[in-house]
């Protein structure tokens, strides 16, 4: 596990988009596994800028969303598919049939789950995953004692990831109970994996992270078995990190 500490949300920001951008542009085919919620928000505007400056194109990139909530339509302005739409997928060159996000109103929700995988697996395998970081060390939405064996899922949300969520709903009670995600097992079979965490109020779920011994209760130790993670954290979120476990400032 590389841990990278950069100053704060902009450097973040800039750095992540790099990796991404160099990812895209050493193969231009890349498969990128993609998250949503507030952390990658500046990452996806600094694409959009590569893109706009002519640096970038995605015209062969594919995209696999890592979750999508359960019951939520499609065309709700706060489900992960309108989020991708607004915060990437609008402005850049990436065709439609290229993207790929669970559709959590399928009338068959496990045979959903199945054909996610079919998807990930036909396309080659995920390049390069994108990461957020829950404050109860859930990746995608897999919450603590999700089976590090799972694939593509439905799962129950916890209390604490729906009180996270609710900022971006009018009220805790419209945020859905249930959602799609790809599973632990699909994470750690990506090739790369990149985790963005910015903000004290995730210190301490970084260090648990980075420096907890391996267990389902905290599900992004896993990523600690994972070959290639880089961890890039904010100052602020590599507070409580100690000194050892930090690869380089940037
Ligand atoms: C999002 C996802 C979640 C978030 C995590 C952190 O697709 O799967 O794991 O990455 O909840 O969310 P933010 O960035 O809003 O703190």
């Amino acid at each position: 596990m590389d841990v990278i500490v950069v100053k704060d949300y902009e450097s973040l920001s800039t750095q992540a988009c790099r990796m991404v951008s160099g990812q895209v542009q050493s193969k231009a085919n890349s498969v990128l596994g993609l998250a949503t919620g507030g952390t990658p928000e500046g990452m996806y505007q600094a694409l959009i800028e590569e893109y706009a400056a002519g640096n970038l194109s995605f015209q062969e990139t594919r995209t696999f969303n890592l979750d999508e909530y359960i019951g939520l339509p499609t065309d709700h302005s706060l489900s992960y598919h309108s989020y991708m739409y607004k915060q990437l997928f609008n402005h850049i060159d990436i065709p439609p049939e290229n993207i790929h996000l669970p559709d959590g109103n399928a009338s068959d929700l496990q045979a959903e789950c199945k054909k996610y995988e079919a998807f990930i697996h036909e396309a080659g395998g995920i390049d390069l995953q994108i990461l957020g970081l829950g404050h109860n060390g859930h990746i995608g939405f897999n919450e603590p004692e999700t089976s590090f064996a799972s694939r593509t899922h439905i799962i129950e949300l916890d209390n604490e990831t729906r009180e996270a969520n609710a900022r971006f709903f009018e009220q805790k009670e419209d945020v859905p109970k249930r959602a799609i995600t790809m599973g632990i097992e699909t994470i750690l079979s990506a090739r790369k994996v990149l985790v963005l965490v910015s903000s004290a109020d995730k210190a301490e779920a970084v260090k648990d992270m980075v420096c907890r011994e391996i267990t389902s209760a905290f599900p992004a130790t896993v990523l600690q078995k994972h070959p290639a993670v880089t961890v890039l954290v904010d100052e602020k979120a590599a507070l409580r990190l100690p000194q050892e476990r930090i690869t380089r400032y940037e």
